[in-house]
């Protein structure tokens, strides 16, 4: 039997992170939040105060990105996030490490070294695997390859919803001039590009909401499961 996998890239708010649990869940697949895994590295460069020093200690760098101590933890709530130990859930999803994340996530050798963490992933019955380049990269075999993206000012939104319910502070223009920031480097950049993989179903999520995205994303997986 092989193992199947689902794909779904997009920019940042688009909802990616709560349609791929929500598909995890119901196909009782394993999940791949490889966000979390840049972010993780960024945080961890940031702590060793290497995070400035990307290029010329770029090998020592590597392989701290290579041997990462990193758990996911399901439970009850959730998934918990640990670094070396630590309780890193909450810390992680901040716009501050965003920054981290995206400057990591932008260096080829970085991401080369997280390649083998990322297939480690895909074990039976299935995996759902969210980013930037999972279908254009990672998993190109992928059974079923979903592009989800959004208008830069809902994405926004959300994102501002999203921190409050966790009691952060946010205003909308500095999270807006982020995500467009963000966006930009993601799309620009010479390595992985987020862009959608040939053949991928796009899917833009600006005026759906979440059970909308879900049926038709679900409508679609099973047609592509199925052949
Ligand atoms: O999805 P996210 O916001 O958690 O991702 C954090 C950063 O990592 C973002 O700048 C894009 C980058 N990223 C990437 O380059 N490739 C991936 N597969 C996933 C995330």
């Amino acid at each position: 039997m092989t193992v199947k996998i689902i794909t779904i890239d997009g920019p940042s708010g688009s909802g990616k992170g709560t349609l791929a649990a929500k598909l995890a869940a119901h196909y009782q697949f394993h999940l791949l939040d490889s966000g979390a895994l840049y972010r993780l590295l960024g945080l961890s460069l940031h702590n060793l105060n290497l995070l400035e020093k990307l290029d010329s200690e770029l090998t020592k760098c590597a392989e701290i990105a290579a041997n990462l101590d990193i758990k996911f933890v399901t439970t009850e709530t959730g998934i918990l996030v640990q670094l070396d130990g630590e309780d890193v859930t909450q810390t992680i999803r901040t716009e501050r490490v965003g920054e981290f994340a995206s400057k990591v996530a932008a260096i080829p050798a970085l991401r080369a070294a997280l390649i083998d963490r990322q297939h480690a992933f895909a074990q039976e019955p299935g995996l759902v695997a969210d980013g930037r380049d999972m279908a254009t990269s990672i998993f190109p075999h992928a059974q079923a390859k979903i592009y989800l993206t959004a208008s830069a000012q809902s994405r926004a939104e959300r994102r501002v919803k999203q921190l409050q319910g966790m009691g952060l502070d946010a205003k909308i223009n500095d999270i807006l001039a982020n995500i467009e920031a963000r966006d930009k480097r993601d799309m620009e950049r010479a390595v992985a590009p987020l862009k959608p993989a040939e053949g991928a179903y796009i899917i833009d999520s600006s005026s759906l909401n979440i059970d909308e995205v879900f049926n038709l994303m679900t409508a679609y997986i099973e047609q592509q499961l199925a052949n």
